[in-house]
């Protein structure tokens, strides 16, 4: 297809009415001629596009701002979905120091020390809420204290809950039968580990189970579950 540059006898505004033009990157504005402007049939004129002044070039300042507007108004709804989504995966505020966690009793409220040995006698074994949510026997000792450590009820076989058996001052797994002491300690398989341990600190008058790191003072041995 035959092009001409455009005669600067027409106005543009005439010349590049949306039905007459056609953008081409290689080749620019391409517009059929109007009648009477002295083209052959068929051929389009070439307009060339008006270069934009100097002066109408937003400079570098300009458009650096907008692009800093631009990030901050994407970025802060970004960071308020992320910053609630990362703490879904913070376990919840412990209540203690030194990575512990406040005690809950059946209702989810605070176990507290005093209270609890008002309602819980002699050699009493009962769960509460431990580390990651684990349930864990809070231990009465004979002399109607607080023992300095909790058990950890999830049975080293398969995970069931071991309920403690009063009768037979044993922790008995209901599942397949494993036994262990009442401190926990295994006396019969197919359990292969003993119950874990946590200490059972009192802050505050509150209980407070912290990660126990040291010697299994049941076994001798390093804790499997550290
Ligand atoms: S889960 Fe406790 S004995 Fe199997």
């Amino acid at each position: 297809m035959a092009s001409t540059p455009l005669s600067t006898a027409a106005a543009p505004s005439q010349l590049a009415s949306g039905k007459n033009c056609v953008f081409a990157p290689s080749r620019g504005l391409l517009c059929k001629v109007p009648k009477g402007l002295g083209l052959g049939r068929g051929e389009r004129a070439t307009c060339m596009a008006t270069s934009i002044s100097a002066d109408r070039v937003p400079d570098m300042g300009k458009r650096q701002l907008m692009n800093l507007l631009l990030l901050g108004t994407l970025s802060l709804p970004s960071a308020g979905m992320l910053i609630p989504y990362a703490a879904f995966f913070v376990p919840p505020g412990t209540g203690g120091g030194g990575g512990g966690i406040v005690a809950k009793d059946a209702l989810g409220n605070d176990v507290v020390a005093a209270e609890w040995l008002k309602t819980h006698g002699p050699n009493d074994r009962t769960l509460t809420q431990g580390l990651k949510g684990d349930p864990t026997y809070l231990v009465v000792e004979s002399d109607r204290t607080l023992a300095t450590y909790g058990i950890n009820a999830v049975c080293t076989h398969l995970g069931c809950v071991v309920p403690w058996n009063t009768a037979e001052n044993k922790f008995i797994c209901p599942c397949h039968g494993s036994q262990y002491n009442n401190q926990g300690r295994v006396v019969r398989g197919p359990a292969p580990l003993s119950l874990a341990l946590a200490h059972a600190d009192i802050d505050e008058g509150k209980v407070v189970f912290v990660p126990w790191v040291e010697t299994d003072f049941r076994t001798g041995e390093d804790p499997w579950w550290a």
